[in-house]
């Protein structure tokens, strides 16, 4: 049986679309304004991609900025998870395409979908091989596109969302650092709460799904909200327990990006100070599986996470699914 080890992150890399959709560009769009934008999100502006980019794209981009951070060589990745909601197409698997385009050898590949949470629990997914002694060299990324699934004749969604990847590598560190506590939740009974309704088995591409705009985005914005605030509170309270770890020990709080007014809720409700909430809603909008995975890059390369520190990453999102996982950097 192999030793049991902890799983930390050694490397990361980000890769957002070069082009910007700023919340004046939207007006010009739809009927929306930019005090409304951001009053209710937060949101100035945001990443899309161009019709020739796709999920792998920014998977790609940010896994090689990993794995180079990480010193690792594309051949010596054993595993990579794509955490997304987007995929380049049902399948085959985008961590397929991204195994292929990084020339990582020997590596398995698959992806994971858990909507906005998917890269939580890509993370746990991934840690677990490390801690069970079966791999030494994981790739997590979280990627996705929401703008090819967008409305964007609807005021009510297009205005949130934003296109990029984040990846980590994770290896055997010596504790303290490294995975220390996670939880992973789901209840299906909210299933409708936010979905992309055609496509799938259940309703499959036709003339029809397609005139009636069924291969969108569709949501319910004040419930998700509602549940965001309880839920993500409720696994990062447990995240902490289970830890054994308290909430003033935490250095960096990065909460799923979805809506800073969500994020200010949930920061007060864990009684968590302002300095400690990372928030880049502000400039990439809803990345999905891309948001924590950026935003922890954002913490690690402007020193607000160091070597030592302790952060608490908690995600939200379509299954309805949430999750929380406390990581000592
Ligand atoms: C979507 C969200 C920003 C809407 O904010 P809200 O305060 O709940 O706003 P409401 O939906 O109650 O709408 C209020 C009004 O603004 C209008 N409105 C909606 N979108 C608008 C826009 N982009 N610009 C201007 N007005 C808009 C609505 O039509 C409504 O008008 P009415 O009162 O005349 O009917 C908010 O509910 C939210 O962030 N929910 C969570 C969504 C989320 O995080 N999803 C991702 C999950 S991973």
């Amino acid at each position: 049986m192999p030793e049991t080890r902890t799983a930390g992150v050694t490397g990361l890399g980000m890769s957002v679309p070069s082009r910007v959709l700023t919340n004046h560009d939207l007006e010009q769009m739809v009927e929306t304004n930019d005090a409304w934008i951001r009053e209710r999100t937060g949101i100035r502006e945001r990443r899309i991609a161009a019709s020739g980019e796709s999920t792998s794209s920014f998977a790609f981009e940010a896994s090689l900025r990993a794995l180079n951070a990480a010193g690792l060589e594309p051949a010596e990745v054993e595993l990579i998870i794509v955490a997304t909601a987007t995929p380049d197409m049902l399948f085959p698997a985008t961590a397929c395409l991204v195994q292929h385009q990084l020339g990582a050898k020997r590596a398995a590949a698959f992806d994971l979908e858990a909507g906005c949470s998917s890269f939580i629990y890509a993370m746990a997914v991934g840690a677990q091989f490390i801690s069970t002694g079966c791999l030494r060299n994981v790739l997590v990324v979280g990627a996705d596109t929401l703008s090819k699934i967008t409305d964007w004749r609807d005021r009510s969604t297009c205005v949130l969302f934003g296109d990029g990847a984040g990846a980590v590598v994770l290896q055997p560190v010596e504790p303290p650092r490294g995975v220390l506590s996670v939880v992973l939740r789901a209840d299906g009974s909210g299933a409708d709460l936010l979905k992309m309704p055609a496509g799938g088995s259940r309703l499959p591409t036709s003339e029809e799904t397609a005139r009636s705009g069924l291969h969108h985005l569709v949501m319910n914005g004040r419930e998700i909200f509602k549940f965001a605030v309880r839920a993500m509170g409720e696994a990062a309270a447990e995240a902490l327990r289970s830890g054994g770890l308290k909430q003033e020990e935490v250095d960096c709080f990065i909460p799923h990006q979805a809506n800073v007014r969500i994020i200010d809720a949930l920061a007060k409700r864990l009684c968590l100070p302002p300095e400690k909430v990372l928030i880049n809603v502000d400039r990439y909008g809803n990345t999905s599986s891309a948001s924590i995975p950026i935003a922890l890059y954002e913490a690690v390369s402007t020193g607000r996470i160091k070597s030592g520190s302790l952060a608490l990453l908690v995600a939200f999102g379509a299954g309805l699914t949430w999750g929380a996982l406390a990581l000592r950097y």
